[in-house]
């Protein structure tokens, strides 16, 4: 499962060397950015979390009996992940988004629905996640690869790796896209340095 679009190039893009898609969303309407988001990386993700949670049953089932430690630990470490990103795509459509489209029709900083907190309390809580949930695709990704599994369960912890490192990328630039050019155009909003 392949991840949607060519990005994987913008990921490790700056401020002096920015990709072509970088440049797009950097003055696009902020309420087609979020979209995209929505549209490209976020569906991407509940597709291949989907997968990896399948496929790491699968394994943890193959491997029963067999091995009592690391495709568990696996397993328990990917659950967490999953938890975690799930929450998180849903707090950002559920509540960041929403906010940032009032503020982009408003032209100005709203207060949240839900608590009245700031723009930038929100997206300092959401870029935190962001590096959390990297550490966890990589310390999962660390756990499995030394690991020899039986024949049977070689080809299913081959697919769940290789799709692992594939989210971990799509993520990566993912998170690009909001920690280094929505966040930032949200809080230069909040405090008054632009318009939308
Ligand atoms: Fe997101
Ligand atoms: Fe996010």
């Amino acid at each position: 499962m392949p991840p949607p679009g060519a990005r994987g190039a913008a990921v490790g893009a700056n401020a002096q060397n920015p990709t072509p898609l970088d440049r797009h969303w950097r003055t696009a309407p902020l309420a087609e950015f979020v979209d995209y988001i929505v549209s490209r990386h976020h569906s991407y993700t509940r597709q291949a979390l989907s997968r990896l949670a399948a496929l790491v049953q699968e394994a943890l089932k193959d491997e029963a009996g067999r091995d009592a430690e690391t495709v568990p630990r696996a397993e328990a470490l990917f659950g967490v992940l999953k938890t975690r990103l799930d929450h998180h795509l849903l707090a950002e459509e559920s509540n960041a988004f929403p906010m940032i489209r009032r503020m982009a029709t408003a032209g100005q900083a709203v207060s949240t629905a839900t608590q009245g907190r700031s723009a930038s309390y929100l997206l300092e809580h959401l870029s935190g996640e962001h590096g959390i949930m990297a550490k966890l695709v990589s310390e999962t990704e660390q756990l499995l690869s030394g690991y020899a599994a039986s024949r049977q369960t070689g080809a299913t912890l081959s697919a769940f790796r290789n799709l692992l490192q594939t989210l971990g990328a799509d993520l990566a630039q993912h998170s690009h896209l909001e920690d280094d050019i929505l966040f930032p155009r949200v809080r230069a909003m909040e405090s008054g340095n632009a318009a939308e």
